[in-house]
Order: C-alpha cells, then sequence, then structure tokens
C-alpha cells in the first residue's frame, strides 16, 4: 500500500527509514573526499598545473637525416629500454589507482595515484614518438638490415622477455604486500627515474631530448615527493617483518632499475652473453648521436650517491639496506631475487 505524503514532503514511514545494507569490503569507489595529508593534496594540484601534452614538443626539430644510420637505432634503442620501463607505467599505477580506491585510501592518495598514471601515459608517449620519428616500426616491427639492427632488436626481445616475468607478480604483491612495501619500491623507482632525467637533461645536446628531459623529469621529482609523502605516514608502526620485506624490495629495485641506470647485475636477469657487449656498441651510438646518456662511470656515481641518499632515508627509520656490492655499498644480504620479487615502477 502506498504512503500517502503532503505534496512536496519527504516520506519518513511510522517505523523510521530503513538502514541500507552495509557494502562489502574492500570495494571500489568510496563515498567519501577524505583529507589526510594536507601536502599531497597540494602535489595534486601541483600535477594539474604542472601538466603538458607530448605532441606540442617541437617534433620536427628531430631529423632523422641528421643523424647517422647508426646514431639512430642507437637511439631508438635506447628509447626501446626506456620504454622497457616506462611501458609498464601506466598499467602499474592504474592498477594501484584501483587498489588505492578499494582501500579507500584517503582521497589525495587517490588522486596522486591517478596523476602518475596520467604522467607515465605520457612518458610512455615520448617513447613511443621518439622511436617512430627515428625507426619507423620500431623497436620490433621493422625489417632489419644490418648485423646493428639484428642486434638491437634481439636484445630488445630479451629485455620484453624479461618484462613479461613479473607482471603476475605485481597483481599478486597489490594484495600480499602492505601498502608501506609497495611504496618503498615506488619510490625506488622515482629516485632512479629522477637521477636519470636530471642527468640526461643537462649532458643532451639535441635540444628536443633536452626538453623532453626537463619535462618528464619533473613529473618524476613529483612522483618521488608524493612516495616520500606517502611513506613518512606510513613507516612509522612498521613490523620487523615488513622492515625485512622492504630491505629486499630495495634490493629488487636496484637489479631491476638498473638495466636502464646502469648496466644489470649478475641476477634476476634473463640475457645471452652477448647483450651486454651489444648493450654498450648500442648506447655507445645513442650517446654519440646526443641523447644525452652518461658515460658508464657517470651513471654508476649518479646511481651510487641516489642510492646512498635511500640509504640514508630508510635506516632513519630504522629500516636496513641491502648490500649494493656493485656500487660499493655495504649492507645485509638478502638473497636471491625473483620475479615475484620485482615490483616494476618508473
Ligand atoms: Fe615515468
Ligand atoms: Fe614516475
Amino acid at each position: 500500500m502506498a504512503i500517502r505524503t503532503p505534496e512536496g514532503s519527504v516520506i519518513i514511514p511510522p517505523g523510521g527509514l530503513q538502514p541500507a545494507p552495509p557494502v562489502p569490503q574492500p570495494n571500489i569507489y568510496p563515498m567519501e573526499w577524505r583529507v589526510e595529508t594536507e601536502e599531497l593534496a597540494e602535489l595534486y594540484e601541483r600535477s594539474k598545473r604542472q601538466i603538458y601534452n607530448p605532441s606540442d614538443f617541437p617534433w620536427d626539430e628531430l631529423r632523422p637525416e641528421d643523424f647517422t644510420p647508426e646514431q639512430r637505432i642507437g637511439i631508438m634503442y635506447w628509447y626501446a629500454v626506456l620504454a622497457n620501463f616506462d611501458g609498464s607505467g601506466p598499467a602499474v599505477f592504474a592498477k594501484a589507482t584501483i587498489h588505492a580506491f578499494e582501500m579507500h585510501t584517503e582521497d589525495p592518495i587517490r588522486k596522486c595515484f591517478f596523476s602518475i598514471t596520467r604522467d607515465e601515459m605520457n612518458h610512455e608517449e615520448c617513447c613511443q614518438r621518439v622511436i617512430q620519428k627515428l625507426v619507423p616500426g620500431g623497436p620490433l616491427d621493422f625489417s632489419p638490415k644490418t648485423d646493428l639492427e639484428r642486434a638491437a632488436v634481439n636484445n630488445i626481445e630479451w629485455l620484453y622477455h624479461n618484462g613479461g616475468r613479473y607482471w603476475k607478480g605485481y597483481g599478486e604483491s597489490l594484495h600480499k604486500y602492505p601498502l608501506s612495501v609497495l611504496f618503498t619500491s615506488f619510490m625506488m623507482g622515482e629516485v632512479a627515474s629522477s637521477t636519470l632525467f636530471f642527468g640526461m637533461s643537462k649532458k643532451a645536446r639535441h635540444p628536443v631530448f633536452r626538453e623532453i628531459f626537463k619535462k618528464v623529469g619533473q613529473d618524476e621529482a613529483r612522483h618521488l615527493a608524493i612516495c616520500l609523502k606517502i611513506l613518512e605516514k606510513d613507516w612509522p608502526g612498521l613490523t620487523d617483518e615488513h622492515k625485512t620485506l622492504i630491505t629486499k624490495q630495495l634490493r629488487a629495485g636496484f637489479v631491476f632499475l638498473s638495466m636502464i641506470l646502469w648496466e644489470p647485475p649478475n641476477q634476476f636477469w634473463e640475457i645471452p652473453e652477448y647483450f651486454l657487449a651489444n648493450h654498450r656498441v648500442l648506447v655507445q651510438h645513442a650517446r654519440d648521436g646526443g641523447l644525452g646518456v652518461l658515460t658508464y662511470d657517470e651513471q654508476a656515481e649518479n646511481w651510487r650517491v641516489a642510492l646512498a641518499r635511500v640509504r640514508a632515508m630508510v635506516e632513519a627509520w630504522g629500516i636496513e639496506f641491502p648490500a649494493i656490492p656493485e656500487l660499493d655499498l655495504d649492507g645485509v644480504d638478502v638473497g636471491d631475487i625473483g620475479p615475484e620479487d620485482i615490483i616494476p615502477v618508473f
């Protein structure tokens, strides 16, 4: 029987309103915009103000004929190596964004993750555009004619194979690890990328590359600030078990990210024996083409300084740093690193 009320007034039945059933948790789409960390809300605002369009870079100034065929392949190769990292960015952070929604984190965390997803799509687009401009169809869908081209394609295929090894583990890690462990890996990735692009923006000779590295580097520095803010919130109150996990994650980050920042250590990477020798030749051509790739020693020094900074930070929270003998950094031995340990972020 319909309840009648005077026109314009709401219905409150005699027995009161019926409470809606509780929404099962975890669940997506929190119906609130809780702010606990004002700085994160500000970082999200900054991300909106600093947005740019990769289509607007002066691509006409990147003329294939200004480079030797070897330099074109070298630069394409370096960007393909980068794409092996940046290409995972949008999907990694899209998953993390969904996870943050499901976990009903405070609103600025959800929004910051969304902004990183957006930025990573731009970074990925930069890889795409440089590669398409210099080697149409690259990195994998063109017909290599020289030994150098064949070596480049083969190396890229091996990297792609390795990239494909951690994806399943990453998906599972979202539910396996607490956010503080995930954020530590994100932080390592952002330390690596901001270090890389800052160094290259100073060294690149070509104006288009300088412009790209400057803009991308600015994004990465903001991503790092976001991760550090979140960690500052999450690190106090860590259990010893989680601290041990974080120490291992730091080593996993080093193993994974060295591929683009320096050279891969002898762990995790499944690559043929000739990979590194060919990699060095290809990267040297990129260097000669004015891309701004640092020398082996400069890369090592840059990476070492960045990791020493991470060490100081984590030790302040009572988290041990892993041994990185490759860069003369001592610390704890964390044993084997497998695909399930890699949380890919850049
Ligand atoms: Fe990125
Ligand atoms: Fe990033």
